[in-house]
């Protein structure tokens, strides 16, 4: 299955999946801030978009994902993986010097993910989720509170 998936960019003229951006970001408001200044990729299988990744620019040297999210049936598959193997790639052949994500003190599987993949852990925001979004989130059993940032150098 995993080699019939094409990651290609997505212009912001076609129907934004925001079924798949709200998965990793559950503020539509938040994502509407950083959509039009970020570049989108998405993961298609037999013409379905099942998964997605946000770049944003932070500094002239630097991007972040914003947000990655793949469809809920294809999880667990391998497909994350080859997502943010891509925005590494493409962040480096665009230039930039160092790639950063952020994910929530209670996102297990994400933190795993992010650091096998050779993110380090650089900075907690501490209560941002408190901060910045209006409902108590739980995830995993755990209170969503603080912002993990990790970095990739590239
Ligand atoms: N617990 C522990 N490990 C897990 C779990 C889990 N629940 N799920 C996956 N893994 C492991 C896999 O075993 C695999 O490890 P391996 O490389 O050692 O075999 C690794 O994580 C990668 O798994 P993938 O199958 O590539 O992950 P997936 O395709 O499910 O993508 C993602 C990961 C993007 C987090 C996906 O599950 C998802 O969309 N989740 C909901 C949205 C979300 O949380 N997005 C990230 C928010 S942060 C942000 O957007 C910046």
């Amino acid at each position: 299955m995993i080699a019939n998936i094409i990651i290609k960019p997505f212009s912001l003229n076609q129907k934004i999946p925001y079924h798949l951006l709200l998965l990793a970001d559950p503020s539509k408001e938040i994502i509407d801030t950083y959509l039009n200044k970020s570049e989108i990729y998405v993961a298609i299988l037999n013409k379905e978009v099942i998964g997605i990744y946000v770049l944003y620019e932070t500094q002239f040297d630097k991007v972040e994902i914003k947000n990655i999210a793949i469809a809920e049936d294809y999880q667990g598959k391998g497909i994350g993986k080859l997502m943010l193997q891509h925005a590494t790639k493409t962040a480096k052949e665009k230039g930039y010097k160092s790639i950063i994500i952020g994910t929530a003190n209670s996102s297990i599987a994400q933190l795993y993910l992010y650091q096998k993949q050779g993110f380090d852990i650089t900075e907690i925001k501490k209560d941002f989720f408190l901060k910045n979004y209006p409902e108590p989130l739980i995830e995993n059993g755990i209170q969503v509170k603080h912002m993990v940032m990790l970095k990739m150098e590239l």
